[in-house]
């Protein structure tokens, strides 16, 4: 698809159906956004020990993220170099080396070839020549532990395309008082049936939560309300639920900040749960560790939802990292992990874990009606003579209610798009 066709798709104020249901557009955008920028793969705390590995995807590549012998970490292709089989299915494990279930070459934890059988039928061939390794993407890099690839070999450094983002993961890191954090407790998928841009237009929607959410916001008050006391963690999920309620005049109140790249991020309209009065000790410890301004700001700063467009998106205050895996035009894998805070109390994490059964498990009572939302854009957009509109707030401040944002992930859509 050249790229004039694609750019004409894309206008400042709207964006043809096409852009979410051509399969030829999406195999462009796999190609030109998610193959070029720097995608997130997980984080570090996630292979602990040489030889542990997870699985991660980048524009349709299945990857491993593996730690090696040396104690760093390598991201490799998940692909036999021999007839291309994917070699390892588990999404998480310890090995140490892998071996193809196909016919059997075994690789070193860095991907280097070990050993085929009948090395005899390889006469005049150097079995240890770099294409019969695992291949590495280009370029891998991690910022304070969690760990990015990009399958290009230019483009700007990690720390200039986290620009604006990178606060978001200092806040994180830092509200431990070891300094470390680390990804706990499993994670949770949901496949979508929609283009993976619906998702994230749905990312600082300050417009939806009053109406999307309103079968839940009602039964969560009404509960609130009753005399009969509740356990933290339980009136801890239902003021989340509850908290979709905000009027139109908040949501107006929260600024969306526009970065480069794509990226933005929403103030948070929850306080940090750790300013309870329980968690007093440990804020005390984090003044101690961090200095009291510092530990002061750390716990103030609110941030509903940090985008690092296309492939992530932190929850820094709430302590989730969500990322976006497209696996076609209408399909779309979200995984929702878990971070702990290495030194804090045991009960904030309670909270994260209530705060991610609430809001992303599959059976949450909220996220079905956000799916229900997406899926019915994606059933919307039939028809190929379809607009979708995003001028909302373009003469605006850029809030909750503006669709700045979207414009903004729009702006790097056609950077990506129209590059040579
Ligand atoms: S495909 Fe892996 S050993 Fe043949
Ligand atoms: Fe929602």
């Amino acid at each position: 698809m050249g790229t004039e066709s694609l750019a004409s798709l894309v206008r400042d104020d709207r964006v043809q159906a096409r852009v979410y249901t051509d399969p030829a557009v999406f195999s462009a955008e796999l190609e030109r956004i998610f193959a070029h920028a720097w995608c997130y793969v997980g984080h570090e705390s996630q292979v602990p020990r040489p030889g542990s590995f997870i699985r991660a995807a980048i524009a349709n590549r299945p990857l491993l993220m593996v730690r090696g012998e040396d104690g760093g970490i390598a991201v490799l292709h998940n692909r036999c170099p021999h007839r291309g089989a994917l070699l390892v299915a588990e999404r998480c494990g310890h090995v140490t080396r892998f071996r193809c279930p196909y016919h059997a070459w075994t690789f070193r934890t860095d991907g280097r070839l070990q050993s085929v059988p009948l090395p005899e039928g390889y006469a005049g061939i150097d079995l240890e020549d770099a294409s019969l390794s695992m291949q590495r993407p280009p370029r891998v890099a991690a910022y304070r532990g969690f760990v990015f690839a990009s399958l290009a070999a230019d483009g700007p450094d990690l720390e200039t395309f986290l620009d604006g983002t990178r606060e978001a993961i200092d806040n994180i890191v830092e509200r431990s008082p070891t300094g470390q954090v680390e990804v706990a407790g499993g994670c949770f998928r949901v496949r979508i049936r929609n283009n993976w841009k619906i998702y994230l237009e749905n990312m600082h929607d300050g417009l939806h939560p009053m109406i999307v959410h309103q079968p839940s916001i009602e039964p969560a008050r009404a509960v609130m309300r009753r005399p009969d006391p509740l356990s933290p963690l339980t009136e801890f999920a239902l003021a989340v639920i509850a908290a979709n309620g905000q009027t139109y005049e908040t949501m107006a109140g929260l600024p969306v900040r526009l970065f480069p790249f794509g990226h933005t991020e929403m103030a948070a309209f929850r306080a940090n749960p750790a300013l309870d009065d329980e968690f007093a000790a440990y804020r005390a410890e984090l003044a101690r560790v961090r200095g009291a301004e510092r530990a002061e700001a750390l716990m103030r700063e609110a941030r509903l939802s940090t985008m690092f467009y296309p492939s992530a998106s932190v929850q820094a205050t709430s302590l989730q990292m969500r990322v976006i895996i497209p696996e076609a035009v209408d399909s779309t894998l979200i995984e929702a992990w878990t971070l702990r805070l290495v030194g804090a109390p045991e009960s904030l994490y309670r909270r994260t874990i209530t705060l991610a059964n609430t809001v992303h498990s599959p059976s949450s009572v909220v996220k079905h009606d956000d799916v229900g939302a997406y899926v019915r854009v994606q059933q919307g957009l039939g028809g190929r003579d379809a607009w979708v509109d995003i001028r909302r707030g373009r003469n605006d401040a850029s809030t909750a209610v503006s669709e700045a944002y979207i414009r903004n992930q729009y702006r790097a859509w056609r950077d990506y798009m129209s590059a040579a």
